[in-house]
């Protein structure tokens, strides 16, 4: 009740200074962006770097205002915020999305890559991309571009897991997405679909004993603080999406639309390196501060255990077309 009437108050907020000027320059127009990462996480620096090109581009005469730290509410919460317009820009995990547009459930499909070139390879593939930002336009928005979101590996806070029967019976945390907990229930364990944002008082308290996510989430989230296993797993590679209102979008001329793509576009390649970097540096932040021990396991047995749920996907009439198209995408190369 108490969250609900919060997420009314901030519609208010964010709908009455829908229409100030933030430079005074009387042109100006400002984009809201919101996400849910720490301004010291590679994202944010992203999103940074995107709203610096829409103004470099733009002359100043578009601004874009960042709300991190999901101070604007939980990845589902800031899509209906973009989806009414409340919110121009936002960033979220593809497995958010899923519940809007089954499409996005595709990212959520553990080992549909089997590598990250051949993620990328499909990401960088407009012809597969245009498809998927461009069908939810009914639905109050589309999508921009993609930020590396790195490969999603399973932690726990007291057990090691080396093979699928370790799975058993362990409450683990997923991102709200359908496909993601049809995923542990597979794999034999306990899911549990919450929002970011809940996830280190869910494990610190013992609500859940384990969650899967980059390495970022150990450091810039303190989970590593909690959890004290990583493995690599390396279930699912989910992007980042940067989407925004469709209306707020079509509001601009032509050659500003263009101005706000090419900044997106344009940061997507600045993250690869902040991104990189950032996993590198907090992996060794997690091992030598925190403790948190990282483990190689054997992938087969986790690849073998889903595969029903493949088979299920591609045979759903939902999410057949969807299937085939990632498919076909990756035997192009
Ligand atoms: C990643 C992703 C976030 C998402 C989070 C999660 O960190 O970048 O957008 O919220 O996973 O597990 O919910």
């Amino acid at each position: 009740m108490k969250k609900k009437l919060l997420f009314i108050i901030i519609v208010a907020i964010l709908v009455l200074t829908g229409c100030q000027n933030v430079t005074g320059n009387s042109e100006a127009r400002e984009l809201k962006l919101a996400h849910n990462q720490s301004l010291d996480h590679p994202v944010h620096k992203s999103l940074a770097e995107f709203g610096r090109l829409v103004e470099e581009k733009s002359n100043d005469t578009i601004q874009v205002k960042i709300f991190p730290n999901g101070q604007l509410g939980s990845e589902r919460e800031v899509i209906e915020l973009t989806q009414t317009g409340a919110v121009d820009v936002s960033k979220v995990s593809a497995s958010a999305l899923e519940g809007f547009e089954s499409d996005y459930s595709i990212f959520s499909l553990p080992y549909v890559f089997e590598s990250y070139e051949e993620f990328e390879q499909i990401m960088n593939d407009k012809s597969i991309t245009d498809q998927i930002y461009q069908q939810t336009e009914n639905i109050g928005f589309i999508g921009l571009t993609y930020y590396n979101a790195g490969t999603r590996n399973l932690y726990t806070k007291d057990r090691e897991v080396n093979d699928v029967s370790d799975m058993r019976g362990l409450k683990t945390r997923v991102q709200p997405s359908q496909t993601s907990v049809r995923m542990i229930e597979a794999l034999g364990g306990i899911p549990t679909a919450m929002a970011y944002g809940e996830v280190y008082t869910a494990l610190q308290s013992g609500v859940i004993d384990a969650a899967e996510n980059n390495e970022t989430a150990l450091v810039g989230n303190n989970h590593g603080e909690v959890a004290k296993y990583y493995m690599y797993t390396g279930h699912q590679i989910v992007p980042d999406m940067l989407i925004m209102n469709a209306e707020s979008f079509n509001r601009f001329s032509e050659e500003e639309q263009a101005i706000i793509q090419e900044a997106a576009d344009e940061s997507t390649i600045f993250h690869e390196d902040v991104w990189s970097a950032a996993i590198e540096e907090q992996t060794e932040i997690a091992k030598e501060r925190m403790g948190v021990e990282f483990i190689e396991v054997d992938k087969e047995p986790f690849i073998e255990a889903v595969q029903p749920l493949h088979g299920a996907y591609a045979n759903d009439e939902k999410t057949e077309d969807i299937y085939q198209l990632i498919m076909g995408g990756k035997s192009n190369d």
